[in-house]
């Protein structure tokens, strides 16, 4: 008797048992299958394909450029975006938008290398009516939707300005320039020839150092072997900036010089100026989250400018802790 309310009892535990394994192991099945099926629901919410064209990834701005992209698009989960790295080659940067044109994406922003070679597929993709935002260097022409940058002339004649000041009218420069067929180089040129034209400083040296910090420390050490006096560095941006510098602090005479540079990234230029390597830095912004706002318009059918101008501001010693000051028209 007691042997059978025993057994009884034990089985009415293996059961019990055996029930809330079985719960538990269908709870744990259905959590699981859960997540994919959420991954799908995404995947399949995700009806946009926008390809992304950079023209390099080796430098900070340019991965912040693609991080601001990012941020921008994950909180749209209708969009995926594709993302392509010409590393600085410019017919690789042609043959990969030629891969987005005949994937069929539904939207294309590039930030080109140069102009002029990449005017021709990006003309292509519009013309098959793919809308194509154009992101900080320009093409030539108007075979594009929409072109958004900072206005690059206006922050080359505030640089210009702001050493005139700095020097007191005159002194000996040296103009560090980005890729000449690029339109930055081209304009943080112009602009900064437009902001000295009345003032009595020498431009004693300039080079093209190419974007690239390596080019520009080459290209200082030159200029440091030729003149004993040198003032300050225009750099057109701060890994220009920051290259010149290591090659005067190599030579020993970095204290003697003032460095100035484009694009303020807080953790580079800004960086820079709160630990006195640069004396000035000028905002360049990415535009990344832009073109992503611009892009959603563009494929929700809306129209939408030509021309959109990002602002800047200056940063220094000075102005720094108080968030820099903007670039007035
Ligand atoms: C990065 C960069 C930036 C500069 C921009 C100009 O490739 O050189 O430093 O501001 O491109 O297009």
């Amino acid at each position: 008797m007691t042997t059978c309310i025993l057994k009884g009892r034990k089985m009415k535990r293996t059961i019990s048992l055996l029930i809330i394994t079985l719960l538990v192991g269908f709870i744990a099945i259905a959590g699981c299958s859960k997540k994919p099926a959420n991954k799908e629901d995404k995947g399949t919410k995700a009806k946009l394909t926008i390809g992304m064209s950079q023209c390099n990834l080796g430098e900070p701005w340019r991965v912040q450029m693609n991080a601001d992209v990012k941020m921008a698009a994950d909180k749209h989960p209708e969009i995926k975006v594709v993302y392509k790295d010409a590393q600085n080659d410019t017919l690789k940067q042609r043959s990969q938008m030629e891969e987005f044109i005949s994937a069929g994406v539904n939207l294309i922003i590039i930030s080109p290398k140069e102009a002029a070679p990449l005017t021709p597929v990006v003309a292509q993709a519009f013309q098959k009516g793919i809308p194509v935002i154009v992101l900080d260097r320009r093409v030539l022409g108007d075979q594009y939707t929409c072109f958004i940058g900072a206005d690059n002339k206006k922050i080359g004649k505030a640089a210009g300005k702001w050493i005139v000041e700095k020097l007191g009218g005159k002194g000996k420069v040296v103009e560090l320039m980005g890729l000449m067929t690029s339109t930055p180089g081209q304009d943080r040129h112009s602009g900064f020839r437009d902001g000295i034209k009345d003032s009595a400083l020498e431009l004693i040296f300039e080079a093209d150092m190419k974007w690239l910090e390596p080019d520009s420390r080459k290209e200082m050490e030159s200029a440091l072997a030729r003149f004993d006096k040198i003032d300050l560095v225009y750099a057109h941006n701060d890994p220009g900036a920051h290259g010149a510098y290591l090659a005067a602090q190599a030579a020993g005479r970095e204290k003697n010089i003032v460095f100035v540079g484009i694009d303020a990234l807080p953790q580079e230029g800004q960086a820079y100026v709160k630990q006195g390597i640069m004396q000035a830095s000028f905002e360049y912004p990415t535009g990344g989250k832009e073109a992503i706002e611009l892009g959603l318009d563009i494929l929700n059918g809306k129209k939408v400018e030509k021309e959109v101008t990002l602002s800047s501001r200056v940063f220094t010693k000075d102005n720094i802790d108080s968030g820099g000051q903007w670039l007035k028209d």
